[in-house]
């Protein structure tokens, strides 16, 4: 899939997104070794703190149907730029992810292309732990 399509699946999910409080919606599309994509959308609750990244969603929905292979993540969001991963994503993307194509796009048609370890350079993961 191309990263116009994917981006497009990123679009497509972010219309699910649950987010009465911050009012900002985002879209994520995660691209597998297999072709499958997962897209997921930012959900909110009334405590905040409990609330979950649309990036984070699409990891865990892909991980938990088996997935161990990915290779891009789009996340599509609103706004004059386009929202890239907050630290908490960009820190599982890389451990189960590695350093994926990160596309960035919003509902303006802004797009751009980067590579998570220019996002998340100097990562702690389980080299670290020797493991
Ligand atoms: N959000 C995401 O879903 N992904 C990002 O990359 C940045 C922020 C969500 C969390 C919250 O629901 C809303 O955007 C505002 O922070």
């Amino acid at each position: 899939m191309n990263a116009e399509s994917l981006l497009q699946a990123a679009l497509a999910a972010r219309e699910h997104a649950v987010a009465p409080f911050s009012h900002y919606k985002v879209g994520a599309a995660l691209e597998c070794g297999n072709g499958k994509i997962y897209g997921g959308c930012n959900v909110e609750n009334a405590t905040y703190g409990l609330t979950v990244c649309a990036e984070r969603v699409a990891l865990w929905k892909a991980l938990s149907e088996g997935e161990r292979e990915f290779i891009r993540v789009a996340v599509a969001s609103q706004g004059s730029q386009p929202a890239p991963p907050c630290g908490a994503c960009r820190q599982l993307l890389w451990e189960f992810g590695g350093n994926l194509e990160v596309i960035l796009g919003n509902t303006a048609g802004y797009r751009e292309i980067h590579h998570l370890a220019d996002l998340l350079p100097h990562p702690f993961d389980r080299g670290m732990l020797n493991k």
